[in-house]
């Protein structure tokens, strides 16, 4: 967090706009070989977040509680250093993220939708309560944060006190954003760099809320957030009602086979999946079930066992504070 906030003020020195990249991961296999990302095998998950706490059971919450409640999970800033955070274990492969939330109220509170991957390419949805008009949308890639231009601003009705659905839906071709159903913005592969900075490697679903306006910050990122966050205000509350993912390349796992950060370069396989059991139930299930014929000893892997699972929306690596400072 602290370092994060290091990295705004710089930004803004800058002079340039801000956005919240995320800029940390645990290994980045444009750098050294890393494990295989444990991929979602189905074509479709759906999660009611009201529904009680089994509603998590594909998820690792971070920075803080997050309990499901009658208005869907409800992740709440009592105090400072709270960072409430949600991320899938698993990884999609191109798809389509789908999320009703309402934002985080409070002065200098983000709310964020992010897919991530573990070279650094991201789609963002980012709120700040502050400005209750609009939201932004926002994407990297490989990491890439030499210049903040590519960041939009989308209208939205009371996003702080009424639920909307938020989606990205990303193929190797296109990526859009849609508020409600509508498509609000559409980035093309070429119109990233020719593709070299388009999000195109496997991702994670984060969700969650910080605080931007935490009065450790420096004035440049409370600034940047709206104003300084009074925590006796609080708490600041973001619900989340329920998720509906499609990955358009289901599998078991995703493997980076070179450096490039490609698309072209993730190989996709099942062969570490359904492959461990033991009990009858699920041993009927593979037998009917799928082209997976294993009774090897492959290793099924149920966590996002290669990425950071720290402080979803406010990390940052020394490697680019040292680019930036
Ligand atoms: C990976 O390597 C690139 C290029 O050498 C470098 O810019 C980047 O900071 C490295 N990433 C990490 C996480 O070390
Ligand atoms: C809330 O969630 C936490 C885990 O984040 C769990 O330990 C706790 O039991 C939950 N509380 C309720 C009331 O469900
Ligand atoms: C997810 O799908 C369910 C069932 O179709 C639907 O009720 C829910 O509103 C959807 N949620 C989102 C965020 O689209
Ligand atoms: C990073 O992105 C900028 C455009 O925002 C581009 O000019 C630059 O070439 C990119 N750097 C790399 C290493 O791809
Ligand atoms: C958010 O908080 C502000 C300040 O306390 C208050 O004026 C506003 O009505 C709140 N909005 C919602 C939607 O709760
Ligand atoms: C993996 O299995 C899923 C579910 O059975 C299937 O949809 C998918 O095409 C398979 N992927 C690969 C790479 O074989
Ligand atoms: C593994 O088993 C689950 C549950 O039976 C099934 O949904 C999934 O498609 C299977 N995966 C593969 C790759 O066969």
């Amino acid at each position: 967090m602290k370092s994060s906030m290091k990295w705004a003020a710089a930004a803004l020195a800058a002079g340039v706009p801000l956005c919240a990249a995320q800029t940390y991961t645990d290994c980045d296999p444009l750098n050294k070989t890393c494990p295989a990302d444990t991929g979602l095998d189905q074509w479709s998950y759906s999660v009611d977040f009201t529904s009680g706490s089994s509603a998590f059971d594909q998820w690792t919450t971070t920075g803080g509680t997050v309990n499901s409640t009658s208005l869907g999970a409800r992740f709440a800033i009592t105090e400072e250093g709270d960072a409430p955070t949600i991320q899938t274990d698993f990884y999609i492969f191109f798809g389509r993220v789908e999320a009703k939330f309402r934002c985080a109220n409070g002065t200098g509170i983000i709310s964020t939708m992010v897919l991530e991957s573990d070279d650094l390419d991201e789609i963002d949805w980012e709120q700040i309560s502050t400005f209750d008009t609009y939201i932004q949308t926002n994407y990297y890639g490989k990491g890439n944060t030499t210049s903040y231009d590519r960041y939009t601003n989308v209208d939205v009705t009371d996003p702080n006190g009424e639920f909307h659905t938020y989606a990205v839906d990303w193929t190797s071709e296109r990526i859009e954003w849609s508020l409600d159903g509508t498509v609000v913005r559409t980035l093309e592969y070429a119109d990233a760099v020719d593709g070299t900075n388009y999000p195109q490697t496997p991702m994670v679903v984060k969700l969650g809320i910080w605080a931007g306006g935490d009065p450790s910050n420096s004035a440049g990122t409370i600034e940047w957030a709206g104003g300084e966050t009074d925590y006796t205000a609080g708490p600041f509350i973001m619900y989340l009602e329920s998720v509906n993912i499609t990955n358009y390349s289901p599998a078991c796992s995703y493997t980076y086979s070179d450096k490039t950060g490609d698309y072209t370069s993730i190989t996709s396989s099942n062969s570490t999946c359904n492959a461990t059991s033991t009990s009858t139930s699920e041993k009927s299930t593979l037998a009917s079930g799928s082209a997976v014929a294993s009774s090897s000893a492959a290793v099924y892997t149920g966590g996002a066992s290669s990425l950071s699972i720290g402080s979803a929306v406010s990390v940052v690596g020394a490697g680019l504070l040292a680019a930036l400072l």
